[in-house]
């Protein structure tokens, strides 16, 4: 009995992998194993010997079984170890080096602008880009014969030959959006619309696509000085200045009356741009108190409602706050520009924890 225990334990010991330890164990202590053919011989033996043989040939197998489950452990422990050798990562290494991204100084100030409205209490809207000849102009009272349809250097998508319906259009503005958002939301209603816009105009303060944010507040008591008082918060607390002046001209939108257009007092020092300082006025928004017609065709009873509304150029007010001075840039996708005026990524942009950091 002594010869088979070491015969099989440094079997098992020797085992170097799962196959040859399944082998060892059918050897040893399967069906017609080694030991199991002795256990068979028990009954052949005087009840003495039987007494002597039986437990000693059960604790052989007991033994060589707790070998072959300490051998299998120690096995795969030995397969893991050796994966996890060949998985081994270092974690310092320094990473490789990838063009660094920034966030666009567009993004960048469209965060700020929502975070500063919303803080207000507006919610953000969004709508469609491509948008139908309703939404875009009659719904907001530019009806077709309208001097403002041409005055926007609309771009009108395609129809078929033979299609008599009015083209869509990519939209001219966000007011839009402004329909949208009170045919879904009915009123009171408090809600900034930022998203592209686009006109065929080219220049260094003009692109195709550009930015705009539009504003839309609705309830029974809305007056223009609700609209000034949130403008004038917006523009110091968006410039990160106390004193900001800002020029209300009166105007003419078909969609508000009365309108009016605000400019922002600005310096061009040698290229740079100042804001709050100086004698330039840049333009920044269109603005006014939402026509009745609007209302309406936004499903809003204008005899019990009234609202402001405003139109604010992103680009623009980007432009002013960073010093940017050449709006065609901000779409060339130039590395470098993007670099220079570009924002971290992982900054996010709060009121309380400073808008642009
Ligand atoms: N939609 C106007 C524009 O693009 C701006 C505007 C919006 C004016 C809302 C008044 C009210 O020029």
């Amino acid at each position: 009995m002594d010869d088979l225990r070491e015969k099989y334990l440094a079997l098992i010991s020797a085992a170097g992998d799962e196959a040859t330890l399944e082998d060892v164990r059918v050897r040893a202590v399967g069906k017609k194993g080694e030991i199991s053919l002795k256990m068979r011989e028990l009954g052949k033996m005087t009840p003495d010997e039987r007494q002597v043989a039986g437990p000693a040939l059960n604790a052989l197998k007991t033994e060589i079984n707790s070998a072959i489950s300490a051998q299998k452990s120690a096995l795969a422990d030995a397969a893991l170890e050796e994966r996890l050798k060949s998985e081994w990562l270092d974690v310092t290494l320094p990473s490789r080096p990838r063009p660094a991204g920034t966030i666009h100084p567009i993004s960048q100030v469209t965060e700020e602008v929502t975070a500063i409205f919303a803080d207000m209490g507006f919610a953000v809207a969004e709508g469609p880009q491509i948008e139908s000849d309703w939404y875009n102009f009659d719904a907001l009272n530019i009806p077709s014969h309208h001097p403002a349809r041409a005055e926007m250097d609309t771009f009108y998508m395609h129809r078929d030959a033979g299609d008599n319906r009015p083209p869509h259009v990519l939209r001219t503005h966000t007011s839009p959006v402004q329909i949208r958002s009170m045919q879904q939301r009915g009123a009171p209603i408090r809600v900034i619309c930022p998203g592209r816009v686009y006109r065929c105009d080219y220049d260094q303060t003009h692109t195709p696509m550009f930015h705009q944010v539009e504003g839309l507040a609705i309830d029974t008591d809305i007056s223009m000085a609700n609209l000034k008082w949130c403008l004038e918060e917006f523009v110091r607390s968006y410039f990160e200045v106390d004193d900001v002046e800002l020029r209300f001209r009166a105007s003419h939108f078909p969609f508000t009356e009365p309108s009016a257009e605000v400019d922002i007092r600005c310096s061009w020092d040698k290229g740079q741009l100042k804001v709050g300082e100086g004698d330039d006025w840049l333009e920044i928004l269109g603005s006014g108190m939402v026509h009745p017609k609007v209302l309406n065709a936004g499903g809003i009873d204008p005899e019990k409602y009234q609202g402001f509304a405003f139109g604010l150029g992103i680009d623009r007010i980007a432009m002013l706050k960073y010093g940017i001075p050449d709006l065609r840039a901000f779409f060339d996708s130039d590395l470098r520009w993007l670099r220079h005026y570009g924002f971290a990524s992982l900054d996010q942009p709060t009121v309380h924890a400073g808008l642009s950091r």
